[in-house]
């Protein structure tokens, strides 16, 4: 264990946000890490008081930082302000989110032996905010797809694989049809791929590739996406290891990196003490890794692993009935030091 106090941005986020974001501070303690947190708002209620959902104090201080554990944030659906989520993707440039999609020992779930990582391109693609109406009932969405942007995340993707010891990488894409934009997509990770020699890489249609996970998704190690069919596929994979409340995340840039879960604000159970925190907490031994904690990290994820096995220890999510705290607490008791 460190005995250095680390600086994290802490963005508890909206919804069920504050609740699990406290669950994973509270298992970050336990597990002997010293950690000054800087609390920031951002979310809908910064934006009734700011006019913008991040407002910049936020980002100076991620930038600062260099890191932050991120709660989730809502955004308003067919109209209202831009997202938050990706405006901070875009405006710190954390380009690669990265999503690790595992079977956990002892959780009853449709398939074993699933152990894939999503790398998934955040700054472009269809989310790049240019939309406009072209006259009345039409209107235009661009996906942008740049040479710089598809080169580094097939860089970050091949990095990883090799980082990692995983054999193939499986670029995702609808090249068929976006020939020029999903095309140069491919074309980068071509190009990327002939400085990896070791690592088999291939191309699969992106409806072909939502099927073959449905049935046998242990064939993946490594899907390289675009930002719109990441987003997409996150959830799905998400479905295959046991639902949304238990996949972390991190999305990484040069200079700094922000660690949250693939789930949104769940704004249905928000509240309620029952949202399942440990999608955040392995998002903040993600952190904890980043930050050099590894032996930390190593607990938490045991911590989990051993209060999975418990169906007693279990929210509503996955079938049980215990809340947020008693995760919370279960985890912390088992990542002591
Ligand atoms: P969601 O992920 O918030 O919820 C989908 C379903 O999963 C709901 O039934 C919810 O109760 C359940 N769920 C999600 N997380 C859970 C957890 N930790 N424990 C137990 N159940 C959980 O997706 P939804 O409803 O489509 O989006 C709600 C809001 O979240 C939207 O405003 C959306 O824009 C935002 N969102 C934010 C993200 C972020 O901040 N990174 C990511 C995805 C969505």
């Amino acid at each position: 264990m460190s005995s250095r106090e680390h600086e994290v941005v802490l963005i508890p986020g909206d919804g069920i946000g504050p609740e699990v974001t406290e669950a994973a501070v509270q298992v970050v303690e336990a597990a002997g890490v010293k950690i000054a947190w800087e609390r920031v708002e951002a979310g809908a209620d910064v934006f009734q008081k700011y006019g913008t959902p991040l407002p910049d104090p936020v980002l100076n201080a991620v930038r600062t930082a260099g890191s932050a554990l991120k709660g989730p944030i809502g955004t308003p659906v067919g109209g209202g302000f831009k997202s938050a989520n990706v405006l901070l993707r875009q405006s710190l440039d954390l380009y690669a989110c990265v999503r690790p999609v595992r079977t956990i020992p002892g959780l009853p779930v449709p398939f074993a032996g699933v152990d894939l990582v999503i790398v998934r391109e955040n700054t472009e693609g269809l989310y790049s905010g240019l939309e406009h109406r072209v006259a009345p009932g039409v209107v235009e969405s661009l996906k942008v797809v740049t040479e710089r942007a598809s080169l580094r995340i097939a860089r970050y993707a091949f990095e990883l694989a090799r980082r990692e010891g995983r054999k193939r990488v499986s670029a995702v894409h609808k090249a068929n049809i976006m020939k020029l934009s999903d095309g140069l997509f491919l074309e980068c990770a071509q190009r990327v791929a002939r400085d990896f020699p070791e690592i088999d890489y291939d191309e699969i249609i992106i409806d072909n590739c939502a099927m073959q996970l449905v049935t046998r998704p242990q064939q993946f190690q490594v899907l390289l996406l675009d930002n719109l069919y990441g987003d997409i596929l996150s959830d799905l994979c998400a479905g295959l290891v046991g639902g949304l409340g238990v996949v972390p995340g991190s999305n990484v840039g040069a200079d700094c990196a922000v660690f949250e879960a693939v789930h949104g604000s769940a704004p249905d159970i928000a509240g309620q003490g029952v949202a399942n925190p440990i999608a955040v907490i392995l998002s903040a031994a993600q952190l904890l890794r980043h930050l050099g904690e590894d032996d930390a990290a190593r607990r938490i994820e045991a911590g989990v692993h051993a209060t999975l096995a418990e169906p007693a220890l279990r929210t509503a999510d996955l079938g049980g009935s215990a809340g947020t705290a008693d995760i919370a607490r279960a985890i912390a008791e088992r990542a002591c030091p």
